[in-house]
């Protein structure tokens, strides 16, 4: 049996004061949410303030990128080892928007994917079509190529340490959510690719959807048998929405 995982991801949003209030909101409403495991990834700079508010309680806390590189002359990065120093359990790796803003490679994540592996990190590998891609038919094409590039440098075991969300790019930040069976259809999809490779990881591969999932579509998309969970942008930064989140996938 999977655990479902649901992943809040605040991208470059909050101060510190709404972060505390997003927090004690998180953790006061959490108590009934026993069977899944609750993450929120935050900006870097406040993740010594989750750290703070967050240790000894049920949520973990992720970061949203990292330098595939050791510690050393890289300015402005932030290596596995640092994450890990801060308490965090996750990271999210090649997120659309690092993908599209910041010209980041299948092989660049690739190879962010291992450093925070290599580090004990877990990390969250986001894959997903844009709309262009979808219309010409080759959804599949382009998430097997995101997902074969880690398959590729780190063997089929690394997704044994990890976790992969189908995050539809047309479906970011959109409220355009991709129906359960479209989602369903690619999650199933990329679980066939593992399962080709070792049927066992394929298994216990959590694969989480994201992309405009809200309390009232969250029941729906994690009732299907391939979706583990969710990784939530816009309704993570409100407790009561994530919290409803939660206890969907409860
Ligand atoms: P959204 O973002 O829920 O606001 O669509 C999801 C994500 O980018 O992880």
């Amino acid at each position: 049996m999977r655990r479902p995982l649901v992943a809040g991801n605040w991208k470059m949003n909050g101060s510190r004061e709404s972060i505390e209030a997003l927090l004690d909101g998180i953790k006061s409403g959490l108590g009934r949410v026993t069977a899944i495991e609750v993450v929120v990834g935050a900006p870097a700079i406040y993740l010594s303030d989750l750290q703070c508010q967050l240790q000894g309680t049920a949520v973990a806390w992720s970061g949203q990128d990292l330098s595939a590189e050791a510690p050393g002359a890289y300015t402005g990065e932030i290596a596995a080892s640092m994450l890990l120093d801060f308490g965090c359990k996750y990271v999210i790796v090649g997120h659309s928007e690092r993908r599209a803003y910041h010209g980041e490679s299948d092989q660049l994540v690739a190879k962010k994917y291992a450093a925070a592996r290599a580090a004990g990190l877990v990390p969250i590998l986001c894959i997903g079509e844009t709309l262009e891609e979808r219309e010409q038919g080759i959804t599949e094409k382009v998430v097997a190529r995101q997902l074969n590039a880690v398959i590729e440098l780190e063997g089929i075991a690394a997704l044994a340490d990890g976790v992969v969300a189908y995050e539809p790019v047309w479906a970011i930040g959109t409220g355009k959510t991709a129906t359960p069976e479209q989602a369903q259809d690619v999650h199933a999809f990329i679980r066939g690719i593992v399962a080709d490779k070792d049927a066992v990881v394929a298994d216990g591969l959590r694969i989480l959807y994201g992309g405009s999932m809200k309390p009232d579509n969250a029941i729906e998309l994690i009732a299907k048998q391939d979706i583990d969970g969710g990784l939530i942008g816009g309704a993570s930064l409100k407790a009561e929405d994530f919290l409803a989140i939660c206890s969907a996938a409860n």
